[in-house]
């Protein structure tokens, strides 16, 4: 069995595909550390489209397809670099570089637009994000860390924190981890940026557990993973509104000690204020670690596109 295109969290439907992925990630990790790795994507080659900024995320799939013996081809700037600037329709777009590429990693500001690319595309389209969407890629690499650092994602409460109604790497970590059997989400920020009542709908047809806060202290000594997000502020119209929410948590050492020995602080990055940098060095802050893991998580994926699940 191959993957095919991956647009949405939602493809994901039970654990199994998510834990045979980790599997392989945890293997590609091993390597990487033993060398030499398999050239497993030789001869093959990775498009990588974005339309929207992008550091960890255009670099580890560049750096995974690379490892692996593939080649890459890259616009980091497309809505300014590629024919978009001449009137060019995303179909047309994707429909031309997919006869150059054998997949594409694409980032769009437009929610939907990955699942518009993959209705035209030759090749495999991977979302790397899409508007306030879903970035599913990110969900696996943040439930991956999660797994490997507290050996379980069973029966976890998770508090997720910061900008729910524009934070696209949320609305894809509460989906996977949805999956799981006893979790249950702790959801904070102010009340203009809450979770899309979408998810909420979604969590009570699945008997799922949540609690809606305002604020961070609450819940902080319960919580397993506290999952910190930016605000989001290029999807903001009025910078007044932006400025008046930037800092709405911040997560500091004080507030840490509130926290159980063994959670894990998360964060997809870039940080702004969320989280002071007096708290990286506590063995419980695991960002950093999270963004190497999304060079293993998308090893893990390309070798799947192109080989099979094993
Ligand atoms: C995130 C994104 O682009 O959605 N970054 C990432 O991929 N790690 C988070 C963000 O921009 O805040």
């Amino acid at each position: 069995m191959r993957l095919p295109h991956i647009v949405s969290s939602e493809q994901f439907t039970d654990t199994t595909l998510l834990e045979s992925l980790f599997k392989v990630a945890r293997e590609m990790e091993e390597l990487d550390h033993k060398g030499p790795l398999p050239q497993l994507l030789s001869g093959k080659i990775l498009a990588s489209l974005f339309y929207e900024p992008s550091t960890r995320t255009r670099f580890s799939f560049e750096s995974a397809c690379l490892k692996l013996g593939g080649r890459v081809i890259s616009t980091e700037n497309a809505r300014e670099f590629s024919s978009v600037s001449k009137g060019e329709t995303l179909e047309d777009t994707i429909r031309v570089i997919g006869g150059y590429a054998d997949v594409i990693v694409m980032r769009h500001f437009e929610q939907g637009a990955a699942a518009r690319a993959a209705q035209v595309s030759p090749v495999p389209i991977i979302n790397a994000g899409d508007g306030v969407g879903d970035h599913p890629t990110q969900g696996l690499l943040d439930l991956y860390t999660i797994q490997k650092n507290l050996g379980r994602v069973s029966g976890i409460r998770v508090t997720v924190a910061g900008d729910l109604l524009n934070g696209r790497t949320v609305h894809s970590l509460l989906k996977f981890t949805a999956l799981y059997e006893g979790v249950s989400f702790d959801l904070v920020s102010p009340p203009e940026l809450s979770l899309p009542s979408g998810y909420l709908d979604f969590f009570r047809t699945r008997n799922i557990s949540f609690r809606v806060f305002e604020e961070l202290a609450p819940v902080l000594p319960e919580a397993d993973v506290v999952y910190m997000t930016r605000v989001q502020k290029e999807r903001f119209a009025s910078v007044a509104q932006y400025d008046e929410l930037k800092n709405a948590f911040v997560l500091t050492p004080a507030l840490v000690t509130t926290m159980k020995p063994n959670s894990l602080i998360m964060h997809p990055l870039p940080r702004n204020a969320e989280i002071a940098p007096e708290v990286d060095t506590d063995s419980r802050a695991r960002y950093f670690e999270q963004a190497r893991n999304g060079l293993y998580v998308r090893m893990a994926l390309l070798d799947q596109i192109f080989n099979g699940i094993n």
